[in-house]
């Protein structure tokens, strides 16, 4: 709102969101799936794993991330001493939903040899109860370290785990979580997808079920399928994630064309991720005027989940031996 009580709108909101940003010496970090806008005023857009990045290392005071609250949590999880703001607290996740802890806890007892590694689309509580955590882009890197005597839960997301166990042959329990968005993809309307541009190849996010990623020419985490996008031979990419990231590649290649894979009713406004969309500019800038909604961890919670982020920050640079991994 004005001085005068008019909402704020266009250019006059991105001016004061840049007001606040530097009243509050804060950075804005965006995930690839929120809308064009979000992404074009953002200090950093990015994956899971390169936004954790950002939180551990920025010397902002405020944190303001726009994404879901998984994201933020682990914002404030690696940056406790900064204030972390999430436009809307009701920005959650399937994935997180899936897997509530107490179950999660008794899944993990019931599996004493097991250890626990867990995408990082899940709550606070089931970090805490996790050995290591992986995001899509870490999580080959990370698979690839653990001795292959070792046993593995996976939780939340069946499909990932799936797609992981398949690509190394290696048998794990997983935990039955899917994200809607990637699942409502439908592979009749793919196919018709595929006959109208022939040739054209097909990125999937490994969050996709296997009979989408069986006609992928490329699986990969957001940031993976930036990168193809960068490289894949030809004038036509079909791109099998959520559709806010086409925004990313029409910016690096105007020349090219980009679409969205279909969902069951043949077009893809079903594969728009509902809580990524709770964000908006104008709850941005609400949330950098008021320093609300705080995201607030119990410090002994924090400490926990801490364990197993930090072995993902060091196992996805390599920096961690394969010995030395155990069960926290
Ligand atoms: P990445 O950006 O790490 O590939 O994750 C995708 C996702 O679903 C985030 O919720
Ligand atoms: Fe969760 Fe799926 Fe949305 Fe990512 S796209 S935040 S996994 S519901």
């Amino acid at each position: 709102m004005t001085a005068d009580n008019r909402p704020l709108a266009g250019d006059d909101l991105r001016a004061e969101i840049d007001r606040l940003r530097k009243e509050r010496n804060a950075v804005i970090l965006a995930h690839y799936y929120q809308t064009a806008d979000i992404q074009d005023l953002a200090d950093f857009v990015g994956d899971s794993l390169e936004l954790s990045r950002k939180a551990a290392d920025t010397d902002a005071d405020v944190i303001a991330f726009c994404g879901v609250k998984f994201m933020a949590d682990t914002a404030k999880i690696l940056s406790p001493e900064k204030i972390v703001i999430l436009p809307d607290m009701d920005a959650g996740c399937s994935l997180e939903d899936s897997c509530p802890p107490e179950k999660f806890k008794a899944f993990r007892e019931a599996h004493p040899d097991h250890i626990a590694l867990t995408y990082i689309n899940c709550s606070t509580e089931v970090k805490a109860l996790s050995d290591v955590i992986v995001t899509s882009s870490s999580a080959e890197t990370i698979l690839s370290q653990i001795p292959p005597e070792q046993p593995i839960i996976f939780g939340p997301d069946r499909h990932l785990g799936g797609y992981l166990s398949r690509k190394f042959n290696r048998p794990m329990l997983l935990w039955p979580g899917v994200c809607i968005v990637h699942e409502a993809f439908s592979e009749t309307e793919l196919l018709k997808l595929k006959a109208q541009h022939p040739g054209a190849p097909v990125a999937a996010h490994p969050e996709c079920p296997p009979v989408i990623i069986d006609h992928a020419d490329y699986v990969g985490s957001t940031s993976g399928i930036l990168q193809y996008a960068q490289t894949f031979q030809g004038d036509t990419l079909i791109v099998a994630t959520e559709p806010h990231i086409i925004h990313q590649m029409e910016k690096a290649l105007p020349q090219k064309r980009f679409i969205g894979a279909p969902g069951a009713d043949g077009n893809c406004s079903c594969n728009i991720c509902p809580y990524m969309a709770l964000n908006t500019m104008e709850k941005l800038y609400v949330a950098l005027r008021d320093l609300q909604p705080r995201i607030e961890i119990e410090e002994g919670l924090r400490l926990r989940a801490r364990r197993s982020l930090d072995r993902m920050l060091e196992m996805a640079s390599g920096t961690i031996g394969l010995g030395d991994l155990g069960p926290v």
